[in-house]
């Protein structure tokens, strides 16, 4: 986790890093800090809490010259405090150096560097670095952070300036993300490309194991044993204004709207109704292999996880292959059994978070082939993968996701239909239908947007809820499991999602008068088992808010109130039933005065295990 922001040129440093620093605080915000090599000192500010109370302190102690490192923090090591905020500075006031990753053997690093008379300020395993540097420095700061890496185990992004070498800037990636941004006698460098994109459209994507030396005029990469490495400029093409809130009060509401565009983008180019035929010429995986593949598993976190669980029952349904969804933190340890023919599909907005990436790697260096789906093009784990589905959201910067969701759903809907046409599962006709439902996705979002102000009446009332129910069936109960998520994640209000059959064994003793549930009932097939659940709910005294789709009357007969969606094929109704979940989720946490796009304890991206 944190962002990381550096900038050596003629600009007003405070603003470049404090300004770099806002668009990174979806990293974390639990502290923020900078540190300017100014008239030959390291100057420092830092402070607990959002970037507006740095930004105070700097009000009152400004900040100048010309190179300088800023960071916003998600803590791991140590609590929230303007100690633990970095930058952080050796005993002598030398060096300032900021972090996001951890260092795994901080520990042992920490007592040998008291031993031999290093005085500790802060609580977090980046101290140890910073003192590391002083110890080994030589006079060459470039050569001495080769020599710190080979000290330190773990996962980092450093940055380094010192007053020794005012015209430098030393940054070194290993497993977690940095981007250095090329400008015309200044140069910049950043956990991701927002920060930057202010000042540069061009680009340097770190790969992992590789340091760099920025001056005002150069940046030159090597390897973390100091090879000379050659690099290529990525431009980026992407509108630096679709990265802000567009006119929203929040950028969770933006997200949410910006679905149909987003689902439209993502399956653009990629379903042909006219041929009857899905194209994803760019997976790269050819149909000896697809043929062949027997089994799937699906490795993801949070959301990503929740849209797995859709996927599975999309391609069992469709491409009769089995398929195992997996939360990726505990996929990893647990020696999972995998033939040489299973595909591990990873599912990541980001690219970036560890727990997905450990699980790629694990399974890469198994022999086995890993598929991404990813939103970031030039991610980690896009990079890392065989094989890699993008999925066009764009930008995606409140924490609760909404639009990678949706978008992931339709890229995994693709995948189903294409294994399926490709190891002959599907009929002519049956294939038919799906890629025409698949087309119409965009409009079906469109038009579940307008069930909004329903939401947010519902929303009004209940926003005090104490526990909130989310039940369905089959695939309504995948879908129920990513309304409860959103709901917890950004209104703080306790909810849990069941498989409707199941709340009798037990959880039916929470329903008590009043208790809101919302059920989803889009499957047509199930519709009459999930009925007799929601009756047993009502008999208790449940408040009951059903989704179903247009024409079913039946449902008003059982519930309280009823949201009717499009009705679109069975199996791609999560993507209609999910939207009026996040509009709940976020009515609910408005009215309770939450901050929506930055709930507490959590990031955007969570960079480490
Ligand atoms: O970037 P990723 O898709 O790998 O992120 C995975 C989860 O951390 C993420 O989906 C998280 O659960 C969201 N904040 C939920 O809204």
């Amino acid at each position: 986790m944190c962002g990381i922001v550096g900038y050596i040129g003629p600009r007003n440093v405070k603003d470049v890093v404090v300004g770099g620093l806002a668009k990174l605080e979806y990293r974390g915000y639990d502290s923020s800090g900078i540190a300017a090599i100014d008239d030959g000192r390291i100057e420092l500010a830092k402070s607990v809490g959002r970037l507006s109370n740095l930004e105070a302190r700097l009000e009152e102690h400004p900040i100048g010259g010309h190179v300088a490192i800023g960071h916003t923090r998600w803590a791991t090591h140590g609590k929230p405090s303007d100690e633990n905020a970095h930058p952080h500075q050796d005993c002598s006031g030398r060096f300032a150096l900021v972090h996001n990753g951890i260092v795994e053997n901080y520990l042992s690093l920490r007592e040998e560097l008291i031993a031999s008379g290093h005085e500790f300020r802060s609580e977090t395993d980046t101290e140890v670095v910073v003192h590391l540097i002083e110890e080994l420095y030589n006079g060459d700061l470039f050569q001495t952070m080769i020599a710190v890496g080979k000290r330190i185990r773990g996962a980092y992004a450093l940055v380094v300036i010192s007053k020794d070498h005012p015209d430098q800037i030393v940054a070194v990636r290993k497993a977690s993300p940095m981007i250095i941004g090329l400008g015309d006698g200044e140069n910049f460098v950043a956990s991701d490309i927002p920060a930057v994109l202010q000042y540069t459209r061009d680009i340097y994507v770190m790969e992992d194991g590789e340091m760099a030396v920025l001056t005002r005029d150069s940046v030159e990469c090597f390897t973390l044993d100091g090879e000379p490495v050659a690099k290529e400029v990525y431009k980026v093409t992407w509108d630096a204004v679709s990265a802000e809130r567009g006119g929203y009060p929040h950028f969770m509401l933006k997200e949410i709207h910006e679905q149909p565009k987003a689902i439209r983008d993502t399956l653009r180019g990629r379903v042909n109704p006219d041929l009857g035929s899905v194209t994803l010429d760019e997976l790269g995986i050819d149909a000896e292999t697809v043929k062949a593949m027997d089994r799937i598993h699906i490795v993801a976190c949070g959301t990503s996880w929740h849209a797995g669980l859709v996927g599975k029952v999309a391609i069992e349904q469709l491409a009769r292959i089995p398929v195992n969804v997996e939360i990726a933190s505990e996929y990893r340890y647990s020696n999972p059994i995998a033939t040489p023919n299973t595909l591990v599909i990873a599912i990541t907005q980001s690219g970036e978070t560890a727990d997905t990436l450990a699980a790629m790697r694990e399974m890469k260096a198994r022999g086995l082939r890993v598929l991404a789906i990813t939103n970031v093009v030039g991610s980690s784990a896009a990079r890392e993968a065989d094989n890699v589905i993008v999925t066009w959201a764009g930008p995606e910067i409140a924490v609760a996701s909404t639009k990678a969701y949706t978008t992931q759903l339709a890229a995994l809907y693709l995948l189903a239909v294409h294994f399926a046409q490709v190891r002959g599962e599907i009929g002519e006709q049956a294939a038919h239908d799906m890629i025409n439902a698949l087309d119409n996705l965009p409009q079906v979002a469109e038009a579940v947007l307008d069930t909004a102000p329903q939401i947010h009446a519902f929303a009004q009332k209940y926003a005090e809820s104490k526990d909130t129910f989310f039940i369905g069936r089959g695939i309504d109960y995948a879908v129920s499991l990513e309304g409860a998520l959103k709901l917890k994640e950004i209104s703080y209000i306790h909810a849990e999602a069941y498989a409707a059959g199941e709340l009798k064994h037990g959880t039916l003793a929470l329903i008590t008068e009043g208790v809101p549930v919302v059920a989803i009932a889009m499957q047509p097939d199930l519709y009459e088992k999930t009925v007799s659940n929601i009756v047993e709910v009502k008999a208790r005294g449940a408040f009951v808010l059903g989704l179903t789709w247009v024409g079913n009357e039946d449902l008003a007969k059982t519930v309280d109130e009823v949201i009717y969606l499009p009705k679109t094929h069975p199996t791609l109704a999560p993507l209609a039933a999910v939207i009026p979940l996040q509009l709940l989720a976020y009515y609910a946490a408005v009215a309770r005065g939450n901050d929506v796009d930055k709930p507490r304890n959590l990031a955007k991206s969570v960079t480490v295990e």
